[in-house]
């Protein structure tokens, strides 16, 4: 017997063995409690004609590509002996919702957050001035194009991905009037993953289960109710995609000159930058034992998204579920980076605005995250006033919210 709706409790860790968990699992989107863990990756973004064509597409596309969180388990299980086997999500924006027909009355009650509303209804270029995104900067598609939604497609194998890509792209064509394609791949070394300025990347990763080892989140940090399908057991979650272009050779003409202003090596100061080392090592791992920001600045990425404590000595932090993929095409290269969350206000807006871009934050005079704040400008470095620049540029995005399975069969009725 499921679990009646009232008692699923997600105030607190999931247990991954529960008929609640089974429950949510069988209809929620496969990526979202767990990374899909595969080496290459397709973003399918696209435009849909609207109207009843594109709620029949949809219904038929996600039936035929995504994954749920069920099957993803057991694909996990069979990874070893089928690395074939491809994990597809589809998300949908706020202006792909309203071309299915659905009126702004239903988007608010649906989407609805207790504190902010605002941010997937409005999508990502309203926010452009509380992000810091400069509109010129866009690749030419996301300035010409508001996008509808995304398929993402992931697969341990490149000739695999490609085929799965080719027939998505032919359902697609049947109802989209513009599609545009983001090809991902992992960067591993020894088996780890890293982001193309070399350090390893997705180690601090929050979790949902309350049997992952360490930082155990409440699901309802993650997970958020899918109000357009009819089953109270339907969850979703909402996405920041946004592409991230890295310039490698700036940042390192940057780091060697940062080395050059302390006298110390590279390597030294590219970590002063993260707050980690380029293999993952923290410079701290608990920032109160370093009040003065000397061992690890106060603007290094880690410690300005994560700063574990205020500066009374409270505990804070803001989950963002990562699960990003770097890109590498025509000389240019960085992340396709994608973060879920069950408030994009809360969470990801949050975090940006008021700790990564915010000059005073955590203590007056810090400047903006040394990787990708804005605006970038001298800041303090182990005594020494320095600017290393800002070597990350906003290509596009958009927000979506990655709906249940039952939602999108409900499309087809
Ligand atoms: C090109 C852009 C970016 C690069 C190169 C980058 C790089 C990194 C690296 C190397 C780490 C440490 C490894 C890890 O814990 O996974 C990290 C952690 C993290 N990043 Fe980024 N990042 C980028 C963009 C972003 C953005 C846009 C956000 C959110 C707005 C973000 C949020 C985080 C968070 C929350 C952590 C975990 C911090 C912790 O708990 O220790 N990053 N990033």
């Amino acid at each position: 017997m499921p679990p009646a709706p009232s008692a699923i409790d997600l105030t607190r860790p999931i247990d991954p063995a529960s008929d609640t968990w089974k429950t949510i699992a069988a209809t929620l989107q496969g990526n979202i409690a767990k990374p899909h863990g595969r080496e290459y990756a397709v973003m399918l973004l696209f435009v849909v004609d609207g109207g009843a064509e594109a709620r029949a597409g949809l219904a038929d596309l996600a039936g035929t590509f995504v994954t749920s969180a069920a099957q993803q388990s057991v694909q996990g299980q069979e990874k070893a002996d089928n690395p074939t086997t491809v994990l597809g999500n589809l998300g949908l924006s706020a202006g792909g919702y309203r071309k299915l027909g659905f009126t702004e009355q239903q988007l608010e009650k649906a989407f609805a957050h207790r504190y902010d509303r605002n941010w997937f209804l409005d999508g990502m270029g309203a926010k452009a001035v509380a992000l810091g995104d400069t509109p010129d900067h866009l690749e030419q598609f996301y300035q010409s194009k508001k996008l509808d939604g995304y398929l993402l497609l992931a697969c341990a194998d490149a000739a695999a991905l490609q085929q799965a890509c080719q027939s998505a792209r032919t359902a697609l064509n049947g109802f989209c009037s513009a599609i545009h394609e983001e090809p991902g791949r992992q960067i591993l070394r020894n088996g780890k993953p890293y982001e193309p300025f070399g350090f390893r990347d997705a180690i601090a990763m929050p979790g949902i289960f309350d049997t992952t080892a360490s930082d155990k989140q409440p699901a309802d940090t993650l997970l958020f109710r899918d109000r357009l399908a009819q089953d109270r057991s339907c969850f979703g979650t909402f996405v920041v995609y946004r592409k991230l272009e890295q310039d490698v050779a700036g940042f390192e003409r940057s780091v060697q000159g940062l080395a050059t202003a302390l006298g110390s090596t590279p390597g030294d100061a590219a970590a002063l930058l993260v707050g980690r080392r380029q293999d993952g090592t923290l410079l701290i791992p608990n920032f109160s034992h370093d009040p003065g920001g000397n061992v690890c600045p106060f603007h290094a990425h880690v410690r300005k998204v994560n700063p574990q404590t205020t500066v009374t000595g409270n505990r804070v932090n803001i989950p963002l579920y990562r699960r990003a993929t770097p890109y590498a095409a025509d000389g240019k290269q960085g992340l396709l980076f994608l973060a879920m969350q069950a408030n994009l206000g809360a969470q990801f807006g949050m975090l940006v605005r008021t700790w990564m871009n915010s000059p005073d934050f955590p203590v007056p005079g810090t400047g903006t995250d040394s990787l990708l704040g804005t605006p970038g400008g001298v800041q303090d470095w182990k005594g020494k006033r320095h600017d290393v620049g800002r070597h990350v540029t906003f290509r596009g995005g958009e927000f979506f919210f990655l709906p249940s399975l039952a939602f999108f069969r409900s499309l087809s009725t």
